[in-house]
C-alpha cells in the first residue's frame, strides 16, 4: 500500500514520488490551499495539497484534502521537495509532499479525546487503541520492545536456555493472593495461576538444566498502584551451581548492557547495603541513592529529655527515634510542615516533631520544651543542623518509623529538588529470613518460603530464627526495587525446617509442596536465581512514573480494564459448568 514511511521522508527523496499511509494528524484548509500532518508509527510529515498547472489545476486532490478530519486513515500519493519554511522541530521538517492524489482509507467519527490535550487516564485506558496510536505512546512501547530484545540477545549469547512453565498450576507463595481457576474436570477443584514460575524453575535445576530464563507472566492478587499490576511480567532465571556473587555479577552485567544498548546509559557503580544499613540510613529497603539526605538515629540525645514519645521509644529493643536534616527547609510554613506530617500519617506515624533554625540560628520547635537547652542544641549539632535547615523527628516502632521517616525523605528530596539527575543502581543483601506477623502469630518469610538461611545448620536455624539472615538479594535502581532473587534451599531437611518455622506442618507441606520436597531428596544441585520487574525496568527507561504507561492493556488501580469491561458476570450455565456457585453480594 505504501512506498515510505512518513516519518522517514528525508532529504534524499526530494524529486521522487512516494505513497504513503497515515492518519491525519492535524489538518488545516488555507482557502484552495491545504496542509495536512500525516502521522505514522514513525512521525510525521507535511502533505500539501494546492493548485497545479493540469487538466482541473488539481481541484480533486485539493477537495479532498479540505475534506480530511482528525485522525481520518489517509493514503497519499505525491513528489517529495524541500520545504520553504522548514520545522525545526521534526524529523522531516526539511521536506514536504506535493500530494498527486489523497484517498480516504477510513473516516473517523469525532474522537473522544484530542492526542494534543491532556486526557484523564481513564478515557485514554477506554479507548486504549487511541491512546496507543499518539506518538508518546508508540515511543514508550518500542523502549519496551527494545528492552525485551536487548534482554534476549544477551540472555542467548550468555547460554541461558527459554523454558516455558505453565500458567494453570499449583499456587506458589510470592505474598500475594492467587488468582484461581476451576477446573472443570476436577468438581471442586482449582488451578492457581502463577505468581511466579519460582518452583517450577527450581524443579528446572533440578532436572539437569544449567542456566534457566523466561519472560514470564505473573499473576498476583495485590492492591494496585503506580508501580504494580495484577499480572506483570518478568525475566525470570535461573542458574544451577552458584553463589549469590555469581548470580549478582551476571545479572548486573547484563542490566548494564541493556542500560547501555536500550537508552544509551552507563549505570556506573552498583554499591552493595545491608537491608539493616538501608533501613538504618534511608528508612527503605528500596533506597533512592539519588537523594542525598540521611536518616540519623538520636537515641542517645533524646534519652534524658521529659519528652515521652521519645523517651518511650530511646534505646528500646524494636524501637526507633531518628531525625532528618533537611537543608534550607527552615522556610517551610507552619502549614507545609503540617503537610509533612499528614504524609507521614500515611504511612504510619502518630505524629512528626520538628525544629526549625533561622538564619540567625534561632530555634523554633514544639518539642524544645521537653529539652534543656543545651541538650536540645547537642540534639541539633548531632544531627548536623545548621541555620535555615528544619529537622523532622520520628519515634516508634522500628519499622513504622523507618517506614515513614524514608517516605518524609523522598518527598523532602522531591521538593527541595535534591534529585540528582543521573541512575543511582545498588544491590541490597542481607535480609532478614523472617518477619513476625503480629496478626497471623508467628513468621513470614520476608523474601518466598525457598530462600536458602545464610546459616547452614537447621538447628541453628530454629534457635535463632528472629534475627536469622537469609541469602536474598534486590536490585534496585532510583528508589525501585526492580529485581529480586536469592540462594535457594537445596536440601530437604533445611526445606522442612524453614516450612515448619513458617508454620506450615509436615502434612500441609506435603499436600502443597510434596514435588518440591521429593525432587530436593533426589541430588539437587545448589542453584539460585532472580527475577526482574520488565514493567519497572521498561518505565524507568521511558521516564514514566507509572507501568500502566509501558503495558498496551493495563488494568486500572480498582484492577478493571476499561477497554473491555473485564472482569465481568458470568451466566449460571456457564458457572455451573466448571462447578462453581456465586454468593450473592451482600
Ligand atoms: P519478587 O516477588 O521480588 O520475586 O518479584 C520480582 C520482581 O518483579 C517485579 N514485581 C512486580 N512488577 C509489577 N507488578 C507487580 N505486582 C510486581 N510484583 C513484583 C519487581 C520485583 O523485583 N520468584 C521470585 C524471584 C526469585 O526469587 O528468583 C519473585 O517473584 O520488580
Ligand atoms: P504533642 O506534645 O503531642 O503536641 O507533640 C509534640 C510534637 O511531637 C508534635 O509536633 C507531634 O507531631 C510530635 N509527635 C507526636 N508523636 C510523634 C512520634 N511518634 N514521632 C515523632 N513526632 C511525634
Amino acid at each position: 500500500m505504501r512506498t515510505h514511511l512518513c516519518g522517514l521522508v528525508d532529504e534524499a527523496l526530494i524529486g521522487q514520488t512516494v505513497t504513503l499511509c497515515g492518519w491525519a494528524d492535524v489538518a488545516r484548509d488555507l482557502g484552495g490551499l491545504c496542509f495536512i500532518d500525516l502521522r505514522d508509527h514513525e512521525g510525521i510529515v507535511q502533505v500539501v495539497a494546492e493548485p497545479e498547472a493540469g487538466v482541473d489545476g488539481n481541484a480533486a486532490v485539493i477537495a479532498a484534502a479540505a475534506a480530511v478530519g482528525y485522525e481520518d486513515c489517509l493514503r497519499v500519493t505525491g513528489q517529495v521537495r524541500r520545504r520553504e519554511s522548514p520545522n525545526a522541530k521534526i524529523p522531516t521538517g526539511q521536506v514536504e509532499v506535493v500530494a498527486r492524489r489523497i484517498e480516504v482509507l477510513n473516516k473517523a467519527e469525532p474522537l473522544p479525546f484530542h492526542a494534543h490535550e491532556n486526557a484523564g487516564e481513564d478515557v485514554r485506558l477506554k479507548y486504549r487503541y487511541l491512546d496507543l496510536r499518539t506518538p508518546q505512546m508508540q515511543r514508550r512501547m518500542r523502549v519496551r520492545t527494545r528492552l525485551v530484545r536487548a534482554l534476549r540477545r544477551w540472555l542467548d549469547d550468555a547460554g541461558f536456555q527459554d523454558i516455558e512453565t505453565p500458567v494453570l498450576t499449583k499456587a506458589t507463595p510470592e505474598g500475594a493472593r492467587d488468582f484461581l481457576v476451576p477446573a472443570r474436570m476436577h468438581p471442586g477443584e482449582f488451578y492457581a495461576l502463577p505468581q511466579s514460575p519460582q518452583l517450577f524453575k527450581q524443579i528446572l535445576m533440578m532436572a539437569g538444566f544449567d542456566r534457566y530464563y523466561q519472560i514470564a507472566r505473573c499473576f498476583r492478587d495485590e492492591a494496585l498502584r503506580a508501580d504494580r499490576q495484577l499480572e506483570f511480567t518478568q525475566l525470570d532465571m535461573e542458574f544451577a551451581w552458584v553463589s549469590e556473587r555469581d548470580v549478582q555479577d551476571a545479572t548486573e552485567a547484563m542490566v548494564r548492557a541493556v542500560f547501555r544498548e536500550v537508552v544509551d546509559v552507563e549505570l556506573g557503580e552498583f554499591p552493595r547495603i545491608s537491608y539493616a544499613e538501608a533501613l538504618r540510613r534511608y528508612g527503605s529497603d528500596k533506597p533512592d541513592l539519588r537523594i542525598p539526605l540521611e536518616l540519623v538515629d538520636v537515641d542517645a540525645q533524646v534519652r534524658g529529655s521529659e519528652f515521652k514519645v521519645f523517651t518511650d521509644w530511646a534505646g528500646v529493643e524494636g524501637g526507633r527515634v531518628c531525625a532528618l536534616r533537611i537543608p534550607g527547609g527552615a522556610m517551610l510554613s507552619r502549614k507545609q510542615i503540617d503537610e509533612y506530617a499528614a504524609h507521614a500519617a500515611k504511612y504510619g506515624a502518630k505524629g512528626l516533631a520538628w525544629a526549625k533554625l533561622a538564619e540567625d540560628g534561632e530555634v523554633s520547635s514544639p518539642i524544645a520544651k521537653f529539652f534543656a537547652e543545651d541538650a536540645f542544641a547537642a540534639l541539633l549539632a548531632h544531627v548536623g543542623a545548621g541555620g535555615g535547615d528544619l529537622v523532622f523527628f520520628g519515634a516508634g516502632k522500628y519499622a513504622t518509623v523507618s517506614d515513614f521517616m524514608g517516605a518524609v525523605r523522598l518527598r523532602a528530596g522531591r521538593e527541595f529538588g535534591l534529585v540528582a539527575d543521573g541512575w543511582a543502581p545498588l544491590w541490597v543483601t542481607d535480609f532478614p529470613m523472617f518477619e513476625w506477623d503480629d496478626e497471623a502469630g508467628r513468621y513470614v518469610a520476608l523474601h518466598h518460603p525457598f530462600t536458602a538461611p545464610a546459616v547452614d545448620d537447621e538447628a541453628e536455624l530454629r534457635g535463632n530464627a528472629r534475627t536469622a539472615v537469609s541469602r536474598g538479594y534486590d536490585m534496585v535502581l532510583n528508589g525501585n526495587e526492580i529485581g529480586g532473587g536469592s540462594i535457594r534451599i537445596h536440601r530437604s531437611s533445611m526445606q522442612s525446617a524453614v516450612f515448619e518455622l513458617l508454620g506450615i506442618g509436615a502434612e500441609e507441606a506435603q499436600a502443597k509442596f510434596g514435588f518440591l520436597l521429593d525432587a530436593l531428596k533426589y541430588g539437587a544441585p545448589p542453584h539460585g536465581g532472580i527475577a526482574f520487574g520488565i514493567d519497572r525496568i521498561a518505565a524507568l527507561m521511558a521516564g514514566t512514573d507509572s507501568i500502566r504507561d509501558v503495558i498496551a492493556f493495563p488494568k486500572t488501580t480498582t484492577a478493571q480494564c476499561l477497554m473491555t469491561g473485564a472482569p465481568s458476570p458470568i451466566p449460571e450455565a456457564q458457572l455451573a459448568e466448571v462447578h462453581v456457585q456465586v454468593l450473592k453480594k451482600q
